[in-house]
């Protein structure tokens, strides 16, 4: 398989090394506490199995699904709720699990629903942030990387459903006439 559009932009081992910062800063912070952790599908998959593992405290998973771009590289601006997730969080410490936040929208969503339940705290894990483009109304105290305002596939993010697979994060050039394959 060919990805002539692709650049790396974060290698396997960087978001490895990474992972394994963030589980620690985690396990350390709720010490002694459980969690839910709360992942957003579908690009999150692959980056909440590897921070789950490396998280050393009594957890359970949940998984939330939304959309805000369809098939398109720029955000819609309105975010649907696709999937529920199943369990209750009232009393519970939360943490949501994004994949990459570009506009914050998503991430405003989620935390406006989360936080109606009344969880005992809820905060949130991010792999990657755009960091100009931000409007959010929430920290992130767990983030992986902060990067330019590329469009990125890989390590579970998509393009039109293709490139979650690979095992790093790359920049999608020409984002006009991707060649697939
Ligand atoms: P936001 O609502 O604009 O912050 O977008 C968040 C969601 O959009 C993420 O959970 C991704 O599913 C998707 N997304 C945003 N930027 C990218 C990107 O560069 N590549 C792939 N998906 C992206």
């Amino acid at each position: 398989m060919e990805h002539s559009k692709l650049r790396v932009l974060i290698s396997q081992e960087q978001i490895q090394t990474r992972v394994r910062e963030l589980g620690a800063a985690i396990s350390a912070d709720f010490a002694g506490h459980e969690l839910t952790v709360i992942g957003t599908l579908k690009g999150c998959f692959i980056f909440m199995a590897d921070l789950v593992r490396n998280i050393q405290v009594p957890l359970n998973v949940d998984f939330i699904e939304v959309s805000s771009y369809g098939d398109s590289t720029v955000s819609s601006g309105v975010v649907r709720l696709d999937k529920d997730f199943k369990h209750p969080i009232t009393d519970r410490h939360v943490l949501v699990v994004e994949d990459i936040i570009d506009t914050g929208l998503t991430l405003n969503y989620l935390m406006e629903n989360i936080l109606l339940r009344r969880p005992a705290s809820a905060r949130i894990a991010a792999l990657l942030v755009k960091e100009a483009k931000q409007s959010l109304d929430h920290p992130i105290p767990y983030r992986g990387f902060n990067i330019d305002d590329h469009f990125v596939v890989g390590y579970g993010m998509d393009y039109r459903g293709y490139f979650r697979n690979l095992d790093h994060v790359a920049i999608m050039e020409d984002d006009r006439q991707p060649s697939l394959f």
